[in-house]
């Protein structure tokens, strides 16, 4: 298991003896670490500013990496994963690629950019290759090298037309072997229609023409119409991998993983608790328990387990680091606004329950009640005065960080920002987004 390594990002890893504070046994208490060694150690369990490329710290996604791997087994096909933003997209295509290539030092990723033309992507593509290439040769990479077409011999004549694009990659690539995989991230951020038509051109002939590469392609979308923006005859050669929020129980495995290793004594409750509180985004949980785990290793006594007091200062200092893009969506919404404790509620009440888009009267009668009544003397909203704080926030003043799915339903216009909610009515008391899960 991973766990008993070092961990490969980090060079403080690499020099055990800095580690401890104290020589213990095999596996040291948290206390026994220094800053430097807890960090390094820490990073092996907590990234929620890095995307996961190991198969053993990706939780829930076995079903996925085994439908990418068959994809990736069958002749032509290549692979679009798309979702939520956040919900792990660029995790899952980089622990596919590990799993494909095994022995690569580098992983060829591509990422677009709103003004991406789509012959520089084909490109950036190339050089990808080129790269990935010389590491698996030499065993490092000499990014200057790379960089000078002249000695990397990509010194191509400029492409015109998808035909040149086709052969800039075939001549890139080896014609044996097991297929070059290449990840194209961020397919979204394409704004131009005619670029990403183009690259469901390139998909076709670079399957028709038998080229030794596939792409794995990610973007963020509830679907592949919504995210390619033109309809397409692309779908033989995709294998499309919608995906949603990670599972209850691969939610409590990236907590226990790092428990077990600090021998640290988890409860349940808070496990359970800190997987609702993500909604299944596992940045959240990722971000939670990073700050529970630095709690315990500020805590003056030696710690041994997780109290009430490194949980409730673990969720004060997930806010306090959430992504700046959460944090604006949420004060725009509520605060900047008189009445701003009843826009809370009222988002509170949105971010209650399992589903990602509830009718209005069920989140009136099935949330906002109970939500109220953890509130100590707050005066509840009649339903029309509700109903009005909803469809308010809806509107460009309040972000419009909800919509309407249809007639009466409302969701949130970025789901990732439910897990935000959740974590500020945690903070005030109110628990929300209780669903009964069993615990094994
Ligand atoms: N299956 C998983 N198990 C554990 N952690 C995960 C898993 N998938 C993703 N993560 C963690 O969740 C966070 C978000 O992952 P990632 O960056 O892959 O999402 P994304 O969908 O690509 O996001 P974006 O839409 O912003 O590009 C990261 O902190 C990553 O380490
Ligand atoms: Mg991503």
């Amino acid at each position: 298991m991973r766990s008993q390594l070092p961990c490969a990002a980090c060079t403080v890893c690499h020099n055990s003896a800095r580690l401890l504070r104290v020589a213990t046994s095999d596996r040291p208490m948290i206390k026994d670490y220094t800053d430097e060694g807890f960090t390094a150690a820490l990073c092996q369990y907590f990234t929620p500013a890095q995307p996961i490329s190991e198969p053993e710290h990706l939780h829930g996604r076995e079903p996925k990496l085994k439908a990418i791997s068959r994809a990736l087994g069958s002749p032509g096909k290549h692979v679009f994963i798309y979702g939520d933003r956040g919900v792990g997209k660029t995790s899952l295509a980089k622990t596919a690629f590990q799993l494909h290539s095994p022995h690569s030092k580098h992983f060829p990723l591509v990422a677009c950019e709103a003004n991406s033309a789509f012959f520089e992507l084909v490109d950036s593509i190339r050089r990808q290759i080129a790269i990935h290439d010389q590491s698996s040769a030499a065993g490092t990479i000499n990014l200057r090298e790379i960089d000078s077409p002249i000695n990397s011999g990509l010194a191509l004549p400029t492409m015109r037309n998808i035909n040149d694009a086709v052969e800039a990659l075939r001549a890139a690539v080896s014609t044996s072997g097991p297929p070059m995989v290449v990840i194209i991230d961020e397919f979204d951020q394409i704004a131009e229609d005619k670029d990403k038509k183009s690259f469901a051109d390139l998909i076709k002939q670079l399957s028709d023409q038998e080229i030794n590469l596939r792409l794995i392609l990610c973007g963020i979308g509830r679907s592949l119409d919504e995210l390619i923006g033109v309809h397409l005859s692309t779908d033989r050669y995709l294998a499309t991998v919608p995906l949603e929020q990670i599972p209850h129980d691969a939610r409590w495995k990236i907590l226990e993983a790092a428990a077990t290793f600090f021998g640290i004594d988890f409860d349940r409750d808070s496990i359970i608790r800190i997987g609702q509180i993500s909604d299944g985004f596992p940045y959240y949980v990722h971000l939670i328990g990073e700050k529970i785990f630095w709690d315990m290793q500020d805590d003056p006594v030696k710690v041994t387990a997780v109290s009430a007091d490194h949980y409730q200062r673990g969720i004060h200092g997930a806010i306090e680091e959430s992504q700046t893009s959460l944090r604006q969506a949420y004060e725009l919404a509520t605060q900047k606004h008189s009445n701003s404790d009843d826009y809370e509620e009222v988002l509170w009440s949105v971010a209650d329950g399992k589903l990602l888009s509830r009718q209005v009267t069920e989140i009136f009668a099935q949330s906002y009640d109970r939500i109220v009544e953890q509130r100590h003397g707050r005066p509840k909203l009649k339903k029309e005065v509700f109903y009005q704080r909803m469809n308010r926030l809806k509107q460009d003043n309040h972000g419009r960080i909800l919509f309407g799915t249809r007639q009466g339903w409302y969701g949130f216009r970025e789901n990732v920002v439910r897990g935000y909610v959740r974590l500020r009515a945690e903070r005030a008391g109110v628990r929300v987004g209780v669903d009964h899960v069993k615990f094994s």
